[in-house]
């Protein structure tokens, strides 16, 4: 990382509230906000189209060299190129969502989403949000993140998410998803989430967007970032 660029480095669980809270961080530091959840999302779509299941490990590493992933920014916003597609509106579905989650511990995929997401950050200030941007991706973050709420929180957040848009859900099934995803992503081998040594940790189990907001702007505040 060049010396006039800085990371702000955001990891956490699913559905703590990252992407929410750091597309607004980078907004008001005028930085960009690079969702890493987006590119293996984008490598999971390409894998699906492959016909790749998501127990076939091998067939994941020997194809994932073929998924030429990209990103560039239209008005701030994030766009993710799939061999010169953009799949912007494709990734968000519950499919993609799950062989992003199978395929991200694969280490070929990682391996190639990481270089990218450290050229990224190298070239540009960046707000980069994820499971390992403090502890793997970019260990020299200028500012690191935690960002945390409790099991129940999480799932009444996504409930009325679901709810809102009309679809019916079981709380109790949606908390019971979140602490299997969670000790998914705590126990893999390769990158498991954690909290870094260095990362100031942000429980917002009982915070506003707005608290959120101000205290991670402090943060970044006191590291001087502004
Ligand atoms: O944050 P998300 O739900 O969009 O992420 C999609 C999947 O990618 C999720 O299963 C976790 C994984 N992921 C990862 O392993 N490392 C990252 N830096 C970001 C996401």
């Amino acid at each position: 990382m060049s010396e006039k660029v800085f990371a702000v480095a955001i990891d956490g669980p699913a559905g703590a509230g990252k992407s929410t809270i750091a597309k607004e961080l980078s907004k008001k530091l005028g930085v960009i906000y690079v969702d890493t959840g987006a590119m293996y999302r984008a490598m999971a779509l390409f894998l699906i189209r492959q016909g790749i299941k998501s127990s076939e490990t091998e067939e994941i590493s020997q194809k994932c060299e073929e998924a030429d992933i990209s990103i560039s920014f239209e008005n701030g916003q994030q766009v993710v190129t799939l061999n010169g597609e953009n799949v912007n509106g494709l990734i968000r579905t519950e499919e993609v969502g799950n062989m992003a989650s199978a395929s991200s511990p694969n280490p070929d995929v990682r391996k190639k989403l990481v270089a990218l997401q450290r050229k990224l950050a190298s070239e540009k200030s960046v707000v980069m949000d994820g499971r390992d941007i403090g502890t793997v991706v970019l260990p020299n973050a200028k500012v690191k993140i935690y960002l945390t709420a409790s099991s129940a929180v999480r799932a009444k957040r996504r409930y009325d998410e679901l709810t809102a848009k009309g679809e019916s859900c079981d709380i109790e099934k949606i908390e019971a998803d979140i602490i299997e995803r969670d000790h998914r992503d705590m126990t893999r081998e390769i990158s498991p989430l954690r909290q870094a040594d260095d990362a100031v940790l942000v429980d917002t189990s009982d915070m506003s967007i707005a608290e959120v907001q101000e205290r991670l702007l402090n943060i970044c505040r006191e590291k001087g970032c502004i």
